[in-house]
């Protein structure tokens, strides 16, 4: 990807071999103490991270803040080398597919295939082929018998499943996924692991509760806790390791 800046030294610029930088990151919603405090991690081309950490310790306002829903008041965070701000944003949401935690603020269209063909249809691409894309996405995910249904017809773990599809719709070189598992049974779980795991996506950051699952599609695990990551490591090696688990508030044998 192309920088947008002609001195990258003197703009503070960053390697353009990380896909996600964040640096120093502190946020806080209006008139409470931060939820994140200096949060500082980057992703490497290929690299498939889960985001842990218990209800409530920050997990989706993070994801929010690279993606630019939520502007932090401190730090800054780069993609592809490329500093968020509001005038570089558009450039930089062209290639990020995220996943609401909640399904239902990712799909307004009147039919499910009206949703999966929006993307790509907005980026120029043309109906046919917008159209070829997603019927082949709506049987990946079962949902060939809805392409002309109501998302409100759905229910909660096909909406989850049409959602996805409709990021996937985008062929996003970073996909970040807010609890993508939500509603969603085993057999349906194990699809969307081997969807995930086809993907020629060159980052993934997920946060999800659902441990086993990320174990399966993730190699590093980030755990927040108190507002900051506090363990950076091995995905294997931290669900083998029950005690620090249950110190994170992350159960994992109970
Ligand atoms: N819109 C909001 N206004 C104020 N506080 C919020 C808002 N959204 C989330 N929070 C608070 O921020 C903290 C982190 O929330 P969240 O990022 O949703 O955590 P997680 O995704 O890990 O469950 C929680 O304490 C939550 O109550
Ligand atoms: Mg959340």
């Amino acid at each position: 990807m192309k920088s947008l800046t002609s001195n990258p030294q003197l703009l503070g610029e960053k390697p353009q071999t990380n896909v996600i930088t964040v640096e120093n990151l502190t946020y806080a919603y209006p008139h409470q103490k931060p939820v994140l405090h200096d949060i500082s991690f980057t992703l490497n081309p290929g690299s498939r991270v889960g985001l842990m950490g218990a209800t409530g310790s920050g997990k989706s306002t993070l994801l929010e803040n690279i993606i630019g829903l939520k502007q932090a008041q401190q730090g800054k965070i780069w993609i592809h080398g490329i500093l968020l701000e509001p005038k570089t944003l558009p450039q930089l949401r062209r290639h990020i597919g995220f996943g609401f935690q909640d399904a239902n603020d990712q799909l307004f269209m009147p039919t499910v295939l009206e949703d999966i063909t929006f993307g790509p249809r907005n980026y120029g691409i043309s109906p046919a082929v917008a159209i070829d894309k997603a019927r082949q996405l709506l049987v990946d995910f079962g949902l060939e018998a809805y392409a002309q249904r109501s998302v409100h017809e759905l229910s909660g773990g096909q909406r989850r499943l049409a959602a996805l599809a409709a990021i996937l719709a985008l062929e996003p070189d970073l996909l970040i996924l807010d609890e993508p598992t939500t509603g969603l049974d085993p057999a349906w779980r194990r699809t969307l692991a081997q969807i995930l795991l086809r993907l020629p996506t060159q980052a993934m950051l997920i946060a999800s509760h659902d441990l086993l699952w990320l174990g399966k599609v993730t190699q590093r695990a980030l755990v927040l806790t108190g507002g900051s990551i506090q363990i950076d490591t091995d995905m294997r090696s931290l669900l083998q390791d029950s005690q620090t688990l249950e110190q994170v508030g992350l159960p994992i044998d109970w």
